[in-house]
């Protein structure tokens, strides 16, 4: 009786009272913390030496981007990302992330030698050292673009699609295979992220007790949680950022949420994007049913579901452009 008493004494506290939004910005920034890398203090942790040195090589990688790179630029960073990446490789091997910094690097070479500028010797022997130590035949560096092939949609055509996007809570009872959503994340992948640290994942549910156990932590599902095919909950990881970047773990994960929603549309499915916003405590209790670690931080939950021939969805009016559109 007591122990029922505090419990809800407890969730009220920290659920309905401005003691509870305090607590849960508290335990924001005390989560960023922890799991958060420090530039000048990296730990011995296998991710947060891939984030550093996937945050590090493309500064060298959108360097060469510029419309002018300035010859011999980075040097000293260079020098850093090697030798971090030494010591990422001794400990690892050389995946895909060694190999993309080799590439770069071999483009960072080929650009001042074809613009004729002699970099320091010891730091060219350094830098040929390290590429000429493993693979650099993979992504990375520059790529080579044509304008008329950029892109393979008109303005009109993307209005059509992005606008034919809406939010479904009426599905279809037939089944989505786990190899359409892995797809699906695999394009969603593509979207942008701060100095492509690319800290997101997509944990994808399909058993429907399952299903319907994490949703009963959501408020937003009432009356359509048995139709929902698959659930994916899409996080961050906070050990992708940095301590001065609390706030990008939200943005990349609402990027890639975005994206999915789209490649969703894309594949002929429907989709609801389903609020997060928990107190801290719950957001614990969702991560522990749901198997996610406690270094990532949840953006939103994604209920799927096939398409009827008809069906009818909330019109979501949009406000006006003049409203949004701002010209200075
Ligand atoms: C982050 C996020 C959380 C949302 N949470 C819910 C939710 O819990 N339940 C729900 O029915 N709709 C939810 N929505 C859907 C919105 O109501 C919907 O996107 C909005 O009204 C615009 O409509 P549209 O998606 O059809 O264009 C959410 C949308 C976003 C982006």
């Amino acid at each position: 009786m007591l122990n029922v008493f505090l419990r809800k004494m407890k969730s009220f506290l920290l659920y309905g009272t401005p003691f509870g939004e305090v607590y849960t910005k508290i335990c924001d920034l005390m989560h960023h913390l922890k799991y958060g890398f420090k530039e000048r203090n990296l730990k011995n942790d296998k991710a947060h030496l891939k984030y550093y040195l996937t945050k590090h090589y493309h500064i060298v990688e959108k360097g060469l981007a510029l419309p002018e790179p300035r010859l011999g630029f980075g040097q000293p960073k260079i020098l850093n990302v090697i030798s971090k990446a030494s010591q990422y490789e001794s400990l690892y091997g050389a995946d895909g992330l060694i190999v993309s910094i080799r590439k770069t690097f071999s483009d960072y070479l080929k650009f001042n030698e074809e613009n004729s500028f002699d970099l320091p010797s010891s730091f060219e022997l350094a830098v040929t050292e390290f590429i000429s130590e493993g693979s650099h035949d993979g992504n990375g560096g520059l790529k080579h673009i044509q304008k008329e092939f950029s892109s393979t949609l008109d303005l009109q055509e993307f209005r059509d699609f992005a606008q034919g996007r809406v939010s479904v809570r009426d599905f279809s009872s037939e089944t989505i295979s786990a190899e359409t959503i892995r797809d699906i994340v695999d394009i969603a992948k593509s979207a942008p992220s701060v100095c492509n640290r690319q800290g997101w994942k997509a944990h994808c549910y399909s058993d429907k007790l399952k299903i319907k156990e994490l949703l009963s932590y959501q408020n937003g599902n009432a009356g359509f949680t048995d139709v929902i095919d698959k659930l994916l909950i899409v996080t961050a990881d906070a050990k992708a950022f940095t301590n001065y970047e609390s706030n990008q773990i939200f943005i990349d994960g609402g990027l890639f949420s975005m994206n999915i929603l789209l490649a969703i549309h894309a594949a002929g499915l429907g989709a609801c994007p389903l609020n997060t916003c928990y107190p801290y405590f719950i957001e614990k209790k969702v991560k522990l049913a749901s198997e996610i670690p406690d270094n990532e931080r949840l953006i939103m939950m994604i209920g799927i579901g096939s398409l009827k021939e008809n069906y009818t969805a909330a019109y979501s009016p949009r406000n006006p452009t003049d409203e949004i559109y701002v010209a200075h």
